[in-house]
């Protein structure tokens, strides 16, 4: 979706090339969430006769096309309209955009910021969707605003100049500050966004609020180290000290690492106002808002937090393309995602498996009447692969006869059928980003219906991570690419131990059970044995440069791999590509198949291994054209009956063994999509985060 960026220097000395290159900076960090179109404001400074009463004025730039062009026309523009690139500001407040479109195509017209009319009194950077816009803007309307973009967002800035001229105190006073301005605007607007104002009215200020998209405060503390736990009243008596501060308003981490680690994870219906150096947290206060007149606050105390975040997380370093590391570093993402959860056990100790943010809640999941995992995408994909294991092991609890039930929801789906979630499931909500819509709409009425629900995320403090009951973090590290690779094994680990920790410990699973454990701490050594693999299906994608289409066949603890598999390749490369469940293959698809279709055939060692083979005789028997994953030493197995191309895998636990075979896959697409031109890392019309509905 959107991003958005802000930055402002108090008591630091910052000429304007440097504050466009942090503002541009910020904004590639942001880059993976939107990039149709960009847009930045700064101040121009208007000389007065009288020196004391010169004044600011923002500019603002808005181009369709990425982030580099913005940047280039900008510096070429501040230097035809005369604008001095050195000329320094000790204090400047500067906001940024990069767009995903949702209303209105990508133009600079539709870009960001909007503003309120020609003067730039306010202008707004936005994340998410104003559902109510369209009632909105007739009342501007009617009111004399004329617009000039389709977008949602330009009602909010228009909005806040009605305001600004139409409102007063209920005393008379019509002096509002900016804070007040903002929470005017916000009591009218309906739907998900994260903003940020800049006002000519109110210069060297900023405002930024949030309702349902992901917004974080920066503070860099130049004079002493903010430490983890310094509340922002504290940060705020610093700034009142006379010390030079750098604050930065950002979407997401990534574009605040490299500042600072000192952030403060702005939550829902907070405004957080930065003025004179001074940073102030407020809420809406309805108690004292009763009396009349515009909206009254009350400030709010909570502590910074500290990035886990390294720089070198969100460079690409030596790779050509943020998917290839990302692809590359899977052995490390799974370490990581396992480290302190699986224990050894002792000589007559079991094996087990340790996921501190279950345990109090284990039992509540045991005793519940179903297991739904709601995702969309890659993570619908990962608890697909997770669901037979999760079955298997909880049949075992308790030694009941029948095990728990497990099923499947694909989140828009579940809002659409408004499908039956009770108070007796345990709802687990699976996300990389943690903040999409669709599953952060199912997680709200899973809570409705009083479900217990679980995040699986990779983003600590989203907003499925704080509003589900518990949880585990997956601990992959930063996902740059919009492609999900690295989040999706470390995801289906998380539920293999997800799986262990609810299943029961009971003798009769105790072999399959350490089976499993051992399995898990030689798989980072499998996978990099399997990214060996590279240079062959380099060549498989040189084959398959040219084809239309692709298909994927897999079943079992495998299907989800032939979904997964299917959307990697369509995602970026371009190509179709279907994954479908071998199983149905007699029911339909086989129509499709001849001797010019590419069919990729999954038939590692399992329980379905005959019957993939006897699919990949039938589809010899049709001249189907094959390339076959298998596990190794299988090859002789799997190609009788006809000729194919076998890439052979490393064989681990069945319920591993998804972590394996999307693994060429991953590199299959990411190879397709180089050899094809197209951009690895920004798929055509998608985003990282989606975050609306
Ligand atoms: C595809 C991909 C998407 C996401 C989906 C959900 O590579 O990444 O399909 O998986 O948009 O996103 P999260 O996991 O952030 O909820």
């Amino acid at each position: 979706m959107c991003g958005i960026f802000a930055y402002l220097n108090y008591n630091v000395t910052k000429d304007r090339r440097s504050i466009l290159e942090i503002l541009f900076n910020g904004l590639k960090r942001l880059e993976y969430r939107g990039y149709d179109s960009a847009g930045i404001s700064i101040d121009l400074i208007i000389i007065s006769n009288n020196n004391n009463n010169n004044h600011r004025s923002p500019l603002v730039f808005r181009q369709e096309g990425n982030i580099e062009n913005l940047a280039k026309s900008v510096f070429q523009e501040v230097a035809s309209i005369d604008l001095n690139l050195e000329e320094s500001f000790s204090v400047h407040a500067g906001i940024a955009h990069t767009r995903w479109a949702t209303h209105g195509e990508p133009a600079p017209r539709n870009s960001h910021p909007q503003s309120s009319g020609p003067e730039n009194e306010f202008l707004v950077v936005h994340n998410g969707v104003i559902t109510n816009y369209k009632v909105l803007k007739e009342m501007l309307v009617r009111h004399g605003f004329t617009f000039e973009s389709e977008t949602d967002t330009e009602v909010i800035p228009k909005l806040a100049k009605y305001v600004f001229d139409n409102t007063n105190d209920g005393e008379g006073d019509h002096s509002m500050t900016f804070s007040q301005v903002v929470f005017e605007v916000m009591r009218h607007l309906e739907g998900a966004y994260a903003l940020i104002f800049k006002s000519k009215l109110y210069p060297n200020e900023l405002i930024a609020c949030k309702r349902g998209s992901p917004l974080l405060l920066g503070v860099k503390e130049l004079t002493d180290t903010v430490s983890n736990g310094v509340s922002i009243n504290e940060v705020k008596c610093l700034i009142k000290n006379g010390q030079p501060k750098e604050l930065f308003f950002s979407s997401d981490p990534q574009a605040l690492v490299e500042h600072t680690k000192n952030v403060l994870m702005i939550e829902d219906g907070e405004v957080v106002h930065l003025k004179d150096g001074g940073v102030s947290l407020l809420k809406f206060d309805h108690e004292k808002t009763k009396s009349g007149g515009f909206a009254r606050t009350a400030s709010v105390q909570r502590a910074l937090s500290t990035l886990d975040m390294e720089v070198e997380q969100i460079n690409k370093g030596s790779y050509e393309h943020y998917m290839q590391k990302e692809i590359y570093e899977q052995p490390e993402s799974l370490t990581t995602t396992m480290r302190g959860r699986l224990i050894r056990g002792g000589s007559c100790k079991a094996k087990s498996v340790l996921l501190g943010g279950l345990k109090d809640h284990l039992k509540t999941i045991r005793r519940s009447r179903r297991i739904v995992f709601i995702g969309c995408g890659t993570s619908y994909n990962a608890a697909l692969a997770s669901r037979p294991f999760l079955e298997e092991l909880s049949g075992n609890i308790f030694q009941l006869l029948t095990g728990l039930p497990v099923t499947m929801e694909i989140a828009s789906d579940l809002l659409d059928r408004r499908g039956p979630i009770y108070r007796e499931d345990t709802a687990v909500f699976v996300s990389q980003s943690g903040e999409t819509a669709d599953t952060l709409r199912a997680l709200e009425y899973a809570l409705e219906n009083r479900a217990l629900c679980v995040g699986i995320t990779n983003t600590v403090g989203s907003a499925i991570a704080r509003n589900t009951h518990c949880g585990v973090h997956i601990n992959a590290g930063c996902e740059i690419g919009v492609a999900s690779t690295k989040a999706y094994t470390s995801q289906i680990v998380v539920m293999a131990m997800l799986a262990l920790a609810i299943g029961d410990d009971t003798i009769s699973s105790r072999t399959r059970r350490d089976a499993i454990i051992d399995g898990l701490y030689d798989l980072p050594n499998k996978v990099r044995e399997v990214l060996k693999l590279d240079q062959e299906m380099k060549d498989l994608a040189k084959l398959l440069i040219a084809e239309q289409s692709l298909l994927v066949f897999g079943r079992g603890y495998n299907y989800a791999t032939a979904l997964e598999g299917a959307l990697k390749v369509k995602e970026v490369s371009l190509m179709h590509s279907e994954g479908i469940l071998a199983g149905e293959m007699k029911h339909g698809p086989l129509a499709l198949v001849d001797e010019n279709l590419p069919i990729v055939v999954i038939a590692t060692h399992d329980v379905c291994f005959s019957k993939q083979q006897s699919v990949i005789q039938q589809l010899h028997a049709r001249k189907g054209r094959l390339i076959v994953i298998c596990s190794q030493g299988d090859s002789a197995l799997v190609c009788t009956g006809g000729s194919c191309r076998v890439v052979e895998v490393p064989q681990v636990e069945d319920c591993l063994q998804p972590v394996i075979n999307i693994i060429p896959l991953q590199l299959l697409a990411y190879h397709l999509t180089v050899l094809r031109g197209h951009n690895v890392d920004q798929p055509r019309n998608l985003a990282k985060s989606v975050t609306t509905e």
